[in-house]
């Protein structure tokens, strides 16, 4: 009973203490001030556990495609550059006064699996300065940024460089750096990713711009601009620029008529036969799916004097006509 007694007026005490402490505000809050030794080892493992927990169960899709990696390394330019720095660039200012101090990715990543890394982008670690993106980036982004991040280990500084100059997009690099400061200022001009010219890049990391309809991409900035079309890499882009902006910056894409349009890749014959007979005559579908969807057959067969349905069969690999009606029932 005694030690009980005990226990509980050593609680009492240590939370009025604890409270005192508090309130006296001699405890410093400063982020230059850093952790004790102590306290920073409780921190990580606490942080390094909470991690592993959450993040598990996360499905990882693909994340070799080489789009994907291109446009997450335009996110980690925008949005993680300033405090991590990256291979041969040091962290700015902002990330030199934080407690903790962002570290480099290219080390801090092998700690870390796929699943883990998307959960510490999409939701930050609460009490650092890593914030979440989760609420301004898409799914798709997020995992891009990890897609990237996979590979900044072992990244030289010349080899991470080259990566950023992208040749491919970036033809004319000499009128762009005119039009827009070195690669790593202006990272709100459009040739940065689109291509001087708008010509996009072929592996679909970046849309092409160059001969849109000048509506379609002045509607398009805006509604990147208001959140409607979500996107963590176009919005802040598109809320750089004022109305007039929009406007003249879509003028100028629609009408360039003479940008390169990449090689296309290899596609698989196959793909190219299912797709063209896709686009002619829509999806097979059996008929009770059809019914299920109620989704009529697509285009009628041209013979007048038939009423007919063509319809592709994925058996034959090519479109047949069959008897309307027959099987819609
Ligand atoms: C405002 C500064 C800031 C920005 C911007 C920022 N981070 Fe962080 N990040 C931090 C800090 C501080 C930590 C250290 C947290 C800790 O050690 O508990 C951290 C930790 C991390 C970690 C865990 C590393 C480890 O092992 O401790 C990863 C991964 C990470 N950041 C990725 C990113 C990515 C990717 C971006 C951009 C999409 C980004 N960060 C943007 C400040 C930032
Ligand atoms: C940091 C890279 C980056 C920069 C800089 C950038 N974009 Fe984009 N842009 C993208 C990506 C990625 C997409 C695809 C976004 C999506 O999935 O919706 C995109 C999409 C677009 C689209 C929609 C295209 C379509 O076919 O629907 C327009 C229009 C556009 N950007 C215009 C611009 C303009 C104008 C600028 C310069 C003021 C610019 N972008 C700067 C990366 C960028």
């Amino acid at each position: 009973m005694k030690i009980v007694a005990a226990l509980a007026a050593f609680v009492i005490v240590m939370i009025v203490l604890g409270a005192l402490f508090m309130y006296s505000g001699i405890y410093n809050i400063a982020a230059t001030s850093g952790h004790l030794p102590m306290t920073r080892w409780l921190l990580t493992v606490g942080m390094e556990r909470s991690v592993e927990q959450h993040a598990d169960g996360i499905q990882v899709p693909p994340l070799s495609a080489g789009s994907q990696v291109l446009r997450g390394l335009r996110h980690f330019e925008a949005f993680c550059l300033p405090c991590h720095g990256a291979p041969g660039i040091p962290r700015t200012q902002i990330g030199e006064g934080e407690t903790p101090v962002p570290p480099e990715l290219s080390d801090a990543v092998p700690k870390w699996n796929a699943a883990e890394l998307y959960w510490i982008v999409k939701h930050g670690i609460k009490y650092t300065g890593m914030p979440g993106f989760g609420p301004s980036h898409r799914e798709d982004e997020l995992w891009a940024i990890v897609a990237f991040l996979l590979r900044l280990p072992g990244l030289t500084a010349a080899e991470y460089e080259a990566m950023t100059k992208d040749v491919e997009v970036l033809t004319g690099e000499g009128e762009l750096i005119a039009l827009a400061g070195p690669p790593g200022e202006g990272l709100t001009a459009c040739a940065r990713c689109h291509g001087l010219k708008g010509a996009g890049k072929g592996v679909g990391a970046f849309p092409r711009l160059a001969g849109q309809g000048e509506t379609y991409l002045y509607e398009s900035l805006k509604s990147y601009a208001s959140g409607a079309r979500p996107s963590g890499i176009m919005r802040p882009v598109a809320e750089a620029l004022t109305d007039d902006q929009m406007r003249a910056v879509a003028a100028y894409y629609a009408g360039v008529d003479d940008a390169p349009y990449p090689p296309l890749p290899g596609a698989d014959p196959v793909s190219l036969q299912r797709g063209g007979a896709i686009s002619a005559v829509g999806l097979p579908v059996t008929a009770t799916d059809r019914r299920a969807l109620d989704v009529r057959p697509p285009i009628r067969c041209w013979r007048a004097n038939m009423r007919t349905t063509r319809r592709f069969s994925f058996r034959s690999g090519r479109r047949v006509c069959a008897a309307a009606d027959r099987d819609r029932r």
